[in-house]
């Protein structure tokens, strides 16, 4: 009768509604765990703030300028801070600190096999239990078993850039190298190229559905989890792009599993990821099956085609706009090939004994990671305090790489500038300490040998065999990140060069 009577009353809703609205601002600034972690407003109160720098794809730039204003803690959302401290890197992403993945990643969840994926899986120790069954195919003498898959690449894409070259065109390398890793990773995990350097395209508009897939599934995994599955009906109908997208991905999807049912039909003696991947099947069925095979070799493409390139695009970026340290790069390069210390295709082998090649390739990834949000973790039992406040168990607080590689306090005062000479300094050992571009602990990344060995191949014969320049050394390449960084805009030509 009470409540009949108060919900008849045309004031009650007026009144829940700035109740409701009152009690939730004085939790989140008051009573919440996060209350006094500084940081925007907005963010304090609603996710859907940080959704609006996912659209904006600068979330990793805004969180920078945040902390300069901010401090070490800002609080990124309601129940979500970015740390920059350095020491708080290494306490959240120990091995077995006990901080977990939260519920960020499972949007990226390929769902192929029930066990699920090592990328997005939250329960520790199935993910103990999965990296352990896999992990040794991705050490680096494994991935170096399959160095000639990584040649087949690299042979079709400097065919197109000697033609790039003898015509005296620009290349996009923005597009191209996101091919040429796209390729690779179909070499190694799928028994072939899938074709886009060859054919020139984006076949299948595969690349493409990638740039739309992956931003959507993000701005899904900054909400909260019980709106993504509304948000995911508002939008389907609503939104043609992400309705092609998901044909052209499920297009990718059924090509990548015929790819691989036609190796298990065909035995192979190709000492690629594949086959050993499909070893551990043969060797770990049932908790590694078919399906795991699929998802493996899928987040491949996902977690190695974007981010392999996006690395490689920075070192070359950096060092066309830093003609002194490309100089450095080239001098180094020559001597070894007048010495005859590196053949046609470089080798693995002989590309890691260059030093400066070594410090070029970590002050790109240095400068510009490749994934630029914060890697979010539950605070494990107990609590944790982070720069002197205390997060009760279950609050979320991360390190964005791009953070954390901008700290002076780490990579001194020039921490802003492109300078592969810092590598060479005495704090060196340092400085590589904190360096976060594959994360760190035990969910590092597993394909950090993949990518090591194809940017350590491509750039040294790149640099060997052209002069490279930006066409227009004006212009500043476009670099949007929500998650996964992209860069375009990067436009180079290309002049033979003939090291006697
Ligand atoms: C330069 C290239 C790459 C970069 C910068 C990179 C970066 C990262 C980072 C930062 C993480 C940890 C993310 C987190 O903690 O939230 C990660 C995890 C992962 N990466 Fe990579 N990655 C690269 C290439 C690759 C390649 C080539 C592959 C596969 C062939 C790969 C597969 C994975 C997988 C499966 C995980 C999840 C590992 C786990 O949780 O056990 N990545 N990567």
């Amino acid at each position: 009768m009470f409540v009949a009577t108060l919900l008849s009353n045309p004031l009650f809703y007026p009144i829940a509604i700035v109740l409701s609205v009152a009690g939730w601002f004085y939790y989140q600034r008051v009573l919440s765990p996060y209350a006094g972690v500084p940081g925007p407003f907005w963010a304090s109160l609603t996710r859907f703030w940080y959704l609006n720098r996912i659209n904006a794809q600068d979330m990793h730039r805004y969180t920078k300028m945040l902390h300069k204003q901010y401090g070490p803690l800002v609080r990124i959302a309601p129940n979500e801070v970015s740390v920059s401290d350095p020491a708080a890197m290494k306490q959240i992403y120990a091995v077995n600190a006990g901080y977990t993945k939260t519920d960020f990643y499972p949007t990226q969840a390929p769902n192929l096999s029930p066990h699920g994926d090592s990328f997005t899986q939250l329960d520790e120790k199935k993910h103990t239990y999965r990296r352990r069954m896999i992990s040794h195919i991705f050490s680096m003498s494994s991935v170096m078993e399959g160095e000639k898959f990584i040649d087949n690449a690299t042979a079709a894409y400097f065919q197109v850039i000697e033609e790039h070259a003898q015509k005296g065109e620009k290349m996009e390398m923005g597009h191209w190298l996101h091919m040429y890793a796209f390729d690779i990773i179909g070499e190694l995990f799928f028994g072939r190229m899938f074709g886009f350097i060859k054919e020139r395209r984006d076949i299948g508009g595969y690349m493409g559905a990638v740039d739309v897939i992956l931003p959507h599934a993000i701005r899904l995994a900054v909400l909260y989890e019980w709106m993504r599955p509304i948000i995911n009906v508002v939008m389907y109908p609503l939104s043609a792009n992400l309705r092609q997208a998901i044909r052209c991905f499920e297009a990718l999807g059924a090509e990548s599993k015929r790819y691989v049912d036609e190796r298990i039909g065909k035995p192979s003696a190709r000492p690629d990821m594949l086959s050993k991947l499909i070893k551990v099947m043969e060797e770990k069925s049932p908790d590694f099956d078919i399906t795991d095979v699929y998802t493996e070799a899928y987040t491949a493409i996902f977690a190695g085609s974007e981010t392999t390139a996006t690395a490689m695009r920075s070192a070359i970026y950096h060092l066309c706009r830093n003609p002194q340290y490309k100089a450095k790069l080239v001098a180094e390069i020559d001597a070894a090939q007048r010495e005859g210390k590196l053949s046609e295709m470089i080798a693995y082998g002989e590309a890691i004994k260059l030093p400066y090649l070594a410090a070029v390739i970590k002050e790109g990834m240095r400068v510009q990671p490749s994934i630029v949000l914060t890697f979010p973790r539950h605070v494990p039992a107990g609590g944790a305090t982070i720069c002197g406040h205390f997060f009760p168990e279950g609050c979320r607080v991360g390190v964005n790489p791009y953070v954390l590689h901008y700290q002076t306090s780490i990579f001194g005062e020039d921490a802003e500038d492109f300078n592969p000479d810092r590598w060479f300094r005495p704090d060196a050992a340092n400085m590589d300490s904190y360096m976060f571009q594959f994360g760190s602990g035990s969910r590092t990344c597993i394909g950090k040998n993949v990518a090591m060995a194809e940017i350590y191949k491509f750039l040294p014969k790149l640099f060997r065999e052209y002069d490279v320049n930006l066409a227009d050394p004006t212009k500043e390449w476009k670099e949007e990140g929500a998650w996964f960084v992209k860069q375009t805009g990067v436009e180079v030509k290309f002049t033979r060069r003939n090291v006697e």
